[in-house]
């Protein structure tokens, strides 16, 4: 049988359209083998890295694999990282690190917005408008032109400058527009040169180079504020810096799925829908839908040292929580029934993440099958998958409570 695995290296909205008597049941198995859900008779896959998508499942039910890799190679060839994030969900997030919060970590701080072209991005339009608000020392923007024979060029706004004498510093005081030598790829030697000035980085970076993204970040030693997918938690190159609390959760979106407006020439699809100048949406501007969105940070807010009160308040009772058959751990499927009195290790869903307090809880490791070693020794051999009962379970977080806190829990 033919068979072959393409991975999906950006996310990817796939959107096939056919025979229903073919579809349904391939539609269902594409489905259920990447645990995605289908829309009738239009099989409607968001896949964000790393999904795959198996073809033989296709191949097999008679559909035209020919749509299906046209499908991937158009979208690819479609510039498929314009996402373009909406001010209210920037504002949302920011507000837990300006000056309406406890901390102000934008006061006289240089912030680079490197993946972001500034008649779009609203990064850009958010610091610009709030200079002085935050106490910004300076604002630099970059931006990519995928064709690299195209040159990009930078944004400046410094402090103390009021171009037009309203008063104020803010989106019409852009002090200067350089080319740059380059396309503005975020790792070209002119970018890392701003980088390196800057303090701290806020974007939404392409889902693509998420990796090489925040591998430069740390290599540079800066402080971020990124937008990312869900899964990325459990990313090799990113789980251990989250274990090592070095990178954290935001404090909003939560995984939750988010509308991101696109380029007019975005092919239409159920994942997209046009503003009708309700809700935040602009009438007749496209938006697109993505799944399990999260912020990315090493900037500390409030909600990290929340503590964490499950709601179900349970107390440890071995007839209730069973042990993994090959983890030295409990399993737990919803966070709400962590026991509030138990001090051994505890395997949750990476959506603990959402509620991790470092003050009171130690993050070990995770499963095996996210990562070899990854499980720091509690792991028994044999299927890296967690069991439960002889039944594989989905991935999870190694999590142990460290002291009775103030409330006891
Ligand atoms: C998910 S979009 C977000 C855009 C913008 N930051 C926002 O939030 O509205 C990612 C952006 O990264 C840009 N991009 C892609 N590859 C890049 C690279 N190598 N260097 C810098 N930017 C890149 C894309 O052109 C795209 O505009």
């Amino acid at each position: 049988m033919t068979c072959c695995r393409i991975g999906v290296s950006r996310p990817l909205i796939l959107s096939v359209r056919g025979d229903i008597k073919h579809l349904q049941p391939c539609g269902w198995r594409v489905a259920i083998y990447l645990n995605k859900p289908t829309i009738s008779q239009n099989i409607v896959l968001n896949l964000q890295p790393p999904d795959f998508l198996v073809v033989f499942v296709l191949l097999s039910q008679g559909a035209s694999v020919a749509n299906t890799t046209s499908a991937l190679t158009s979208a690819r060839k479609k510039k498929n990282d314009e996402f373009y994030t909406q001010r209210s969900d920037i504002e949302k997030e920011l507000n837990n690190y300006n000056h309406l919060s406890k901390h102000n970590h934008f006061k006289d701080k240089v912030v680079f917005c490197n993946c972001d072209d500034p008649t779009e991005s609203n990064f850009f339009k958010y610091f610009a408008d709030n200079f002085s608000a935050l106490g910004l020392k300076k604002l630099i923007c970059t931006h990519y032109e995928p064709d690299e024979n195209k040159k990009s060029y930078v944004l400046t706004i410094t402090r103390g400058r009021d171009i037009n004498n309203d008063g104020k510093t803010n989106r019409h005081d852009v002090e200067k527009t350089e080319m740059l030598f380059s396309n503005g790829d975020f790792r070209s030697p002119e970018c890392i040169e701003l980088l390196k000035q800057s303090d701290i980085v806020c974007t939404n970076p392409p889902f693509s180079l998420f990796r090489e993204y925040v591998a430069q970040l740390m290599e540079y030693n800066k402080k971020f504020l990124i937008i990312g997918n869900q899964n990325a938690i459990i990313y090799k190159e990113i789980f251990p810096l989250i274990k090592e609390n070095k990178i954290w959760l935001g404090c909003t979106m939560n995984g939750s799925n988010r509308w991101f407006r696109v380029p007019d020439n975005y092919e239409n699809s159920p994942a997209i829908k046009i503003g009708d100048g309700q809700d935040g949406f602009e009438k007749g501007v496209k938006y697109c839908f993505v799944k399990a969105v999260v912020w990315f940070t090493n900037m500390d807010c409030q909600k990290r040292h929340e503590e964490f009160i499950p709601r179900n308040y349970k107390n440890f009772n071995e007839s209730e929580y069973q042990k993994y058959d090959n983890y030295d751990a409990i399993n737990i499927d919803n966070v709400n029934d962590i026991p509030v009195d138990y001090y051994g290790v505890l395997g949750v869903p990476i959506t603990f993440l959402h509620k991790h307090n470092p003050e009171q809880f130690e993050i070990i490791g995770a499963t095996e099958s996210e990562g070899k070693g990854f499980s720091c020794g509690i792991w028994r051999g044999g299927i890296a998958q967690p069991v439960v009962n002889g039944k594989r379970i989905f991935k999870r977080l190694f999590i142990r409570r460290k002291k009775e806190t103030k409330n006891g829990n």
